[in-house]
């Protein structure tokens, strides 16, 4: 099942049964953002109105999701022009199907997040600051467009995290009870 080349016709460096050093470090970079920005929204939206540094909150949110959008877009990049290594010969159809579907819907979120994000911010009136440095302002102000684009960012979230825990709990199922070697894949 697109195995690939046999490996006594590479250099001896070239590991395919393992994900690549670029691709490991944008995973845990990128999640690590992830699980703090999702934190963050949550803990920001709940700061009242008024209340004195509740727009440095979202500008940081703003900030730091337009930096995890860039990253992702290099991530994709990344992964479209690399083959993943292929899974263990002994994995199951239906657990590879499960694992590709996992992660397609997570890389759905993981661009539609931000992107969801960053429409609802182009349509207020205040726009999007990148660590101070104002962006382009290419929207209009838009009540309607801005909470639209907001109700597809707070339900991507709740979909998002449900996909972050099967995730996780794969990922511990394969370190601790299946014992192989799929999370050291991940690992440098
Ligand atoms: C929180 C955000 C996270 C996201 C969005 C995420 C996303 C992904 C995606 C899309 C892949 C597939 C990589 C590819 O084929 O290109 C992957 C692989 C992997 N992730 Fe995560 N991940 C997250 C967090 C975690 C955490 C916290 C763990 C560990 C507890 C973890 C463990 C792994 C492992 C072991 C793999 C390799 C699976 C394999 O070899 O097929 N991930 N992750
Ligand atoms: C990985 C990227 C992102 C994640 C995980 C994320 C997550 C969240 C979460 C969990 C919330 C709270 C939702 C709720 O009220 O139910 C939120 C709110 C918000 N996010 Fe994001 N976000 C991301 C990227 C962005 C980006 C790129 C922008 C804009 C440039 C943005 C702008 C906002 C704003 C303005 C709110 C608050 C809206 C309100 O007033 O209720 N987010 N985000």
């Amino acid at each position: 099942m697109g195995g690939g080349n046999q490996m006594s016709a590479l250099p001896v460096t070239a590991d395919k049964t393992r994900y690549t050093l670029p691709a490991i470090g944008l995973h845990w970079v990128i999640a690590l953002l992830i699980i703090g920005m999702l934190c963050l929204g949550y803990y920001m939206v709940g700061i009242p109105k008024g209340i004195p540094g509740r727009a440095v909150y979202f500008n940081l949110h703003k900030s730091l999701g337009v930096l995890a959008g860039a990253l992702i877009l290099l991530r994709l990049g990344w992964r479209l022009a690399h083959r993943p290594p292929p899974l263990p010969r002994a994995t199951s159809r239906p657990m590879a199907r499960a694992a590709q579907w996992s992660h397609g819907l997570l890389y759905l979120c993981m661009l539609l997040q931000p992107a969801t994000g960053f429409l609802s911010s182009s349509f207020n009136k205040y726009g999007i600051k990148f660590f101070g440095l104002a962006l382009p302002n290419w929207a209009w102000e838009d009540k309607h467009l801005r909470e639209l684009f907001m109700s597809y960012h707070q339900s991507i979230a709740i979909a998002f995290i449900a996909l972050i825990v099967i995730h996780v709990l794969a990922a511990c199922k394969h370190l601790l009870i299946d014992r192989d070697r799929i999370f050291g894949r991940m690992l440098p």
